[in-house]
């Protein structure tokens, strides 16, 4: 798409600038998109459009609060919009967080909609597409639109800027039918995502759920066979492309070698130099099913109390949402439960849970990674999971071991990872136990694979393939034009 202007519509911005006292610093925030969408826009340019939510964002913007990214390295441009505390509240607390969230992930929350929250939502979705308008320079850009935050956003850029190659994707599981009819403004949200060029979902599955539930609650024209919708005389495209991470890794670049940082992490966790270890890293969320695979631990401790002492957990949990209670609570459980099993489990320094509740920047978590002898990923339901991507892509030793569940897109296309259903303790624990004695020529033929995988599906083919899609679709406009 050469000459092709590029801007994306996302919720969470790449670079969050954070005061505390005198010093101003950068932080890059704990999310799957801002992995998958940073090396893209670094590698084609142009705008970003995002909530402004550093303390410091304000002042380090330019008149029209724009700021080069990444601040080291410029490669585009940040737009950052401010929301007020009702807008925040509305739109991404309460419509996108308390209620599409928890809808859209099967993972027993009860979603909760609110007449405010749903006008807070529109009102924040006219501002993106509002800036969107302005900051084109073209008549037909290519606005990339992420995630639930916006669904209304492609019909209302679409209504201003009628050429536009609008691509939406969608980064969380789209339920069934059924599931999505409890939403109050389905036909709206509907509406508003088919105003894309494009649709993308992860799997194929979410597409046919998507399918599914236009059928039920819109008046349109569906073609299977095409993968397309027709609402109004305007046609999107509904396809599965699954988000990937960058190829290689940034954050391996500076990364000591394997048995450094296997010595570095015990040692500055004060654990002993040959302790087996296993990693959970994300947001503190409740999809990512904390809790469950706490509870696996405790199971493999009390079936085979032979690995006291010899195997530790240590949870990365990055505060998210923390504002709601669903997310709060779920902290204070998490804190409980690891208390209750080490008590159970623990022998003077011996502690079998270590939870670690803080951000950490991509170089700490590729170092946890290529320390640990297993990475636990046991959500609940997810759409993708990039963490299960970015663990075998840390390993460059080929070892390790992956325990990941059965509802992650991830799980799809990792077949080689040990698969688990997190509802089922003992089948975790099991698969835990089974990691943690894998000789290491399985280990390496495991992961070879993976990585193999992750390498070549990478999220530049993700968003390539996208953009192929793209091209083709302007191209057939412009024949229509002439
Ligand atoms: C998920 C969502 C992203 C979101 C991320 C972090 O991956 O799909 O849109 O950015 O979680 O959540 P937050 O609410 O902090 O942006």
């Amino acid at each position: 798409l050469p000459g092709a202007e590029v801007l994306i519509v996302a919720n969470r911005e790449p670079y969050i600038h954070i005061r505390t006292g005198q010093k101003v610093t950068v932080q890059t925030p704990a999310s799957g998109l801002v992995s998958a969408l940073e090396p893209v826009m670094r590698a084609c340019g142009g705008t970003w459009i995002a909530h402004g939510s550093g303390n410091a964002d304000r002042e380090t913007v330019d008149r029209n609060d724009k700021i080069a990214v990444p601040p080291q390295d410029p490669a585009y441009t940040l737009r950052r919009i401010w929301l007020t505390d009702e807008e925040q509240d509305g739109y991404y607390y309460g419509l996108a967080n308390e209620g599409l969230w928890p809808l859209c992930h099967i993972a027993f929350v009860r979603p909760t909609f609110r007449e405010e929250d749903w006008h807070a939502y529109e009102i924040v979705n006219e501002r993106f597409a509002d800036a969107v308008a302005q900051e084109a320079r073209t008549e037909d850009p290519i606005v990339l639109v992420q995630d639930y935050h916006f669904a209304l956003a492609p019909r209302m850029i679409r209504e201003r800027l009628p050429r536009a190659t609008i691509i939406t994707f969608w980064h969380i599981p789209w339920p069934n039918a059924e599931t999505f009819g409890i939403c109050p403004w389905k036909e709206r949200i509907i509406e508003g995502l088919l105003g894309s060029t494009i649709l993308g979902f992860h799997t194929q599955f979410h597409c046919n759920n998507f399918f599914e539930t236009v059928d039920r609650y819109v008046e349109s024209r569906i073609d299977r066979e095409r993968a397309t919708v027709t609402l109004g005389g305007h046609e999107t495209m509904v396809r599965p492309y699954p988000i990937s991470i960058e190829w290689p890794p940034r954050a391996l670049a500076s990364q000591p070698p394997v048995e450094t940082c296997r010595a570095e992490v015990r040692r500055d966790l004060g654990l002993p130099p040959d302790i087996k270890l296993a990693v959970g890293i994300e947001r503190f969320d409740y999809t990512k099913g904390l809790l469950d695979r706490m509870k696996a631990v405790d199971a493999l401790l009390t079936s085979t109390p032979s690995w006291k002492g010899h195997f530790v957990f240590v949870q990365v949990a990055a505060p998210t949402r923390s504002k709601l209670f669903a997310y709060s609570n779920l902290q204070n459980e998490a804190e409980a439960l690891v208390e209750e099993i080490n008590q159970r489990h623990g022998e003077g320094d011996y502690k079998p849970i270590l939870l670690i509740v803080r951000h950490h920047e991509h170089d700490e978590v590729f170092k946890l990674f290529r320390a640990a002898d297993l990475c636990i990923v046991s959500s609940l339901h997810d759409g993708m999971n990039l963490v299960a991507k970015e663990f075998v892509a840390a390993r460059d030793d080929e070892q390790g071991v992956l325990v990941l569940s059965s509802f992650t897109g991830a799980s799809r296309e990792m077949s080689e990872a040990l698969i688990v259903n997190p509802y089922h303790a003992q089948e975790m624990a099991q698969a835990i136990e089974t990691a943690l004695s894998m000789p290491a020529q399985e280990q390496r033929e495991r992961i070879r694979v993976m990585r193999q995988q992750v390498q070549e599906r990478n999220v530049y083919r993700w968003a390539g393939r996208m953009l192929l899609d793209a091209a083709q679709v302007r191209q057939r406009q412009r024949i229509l034009d002439i």
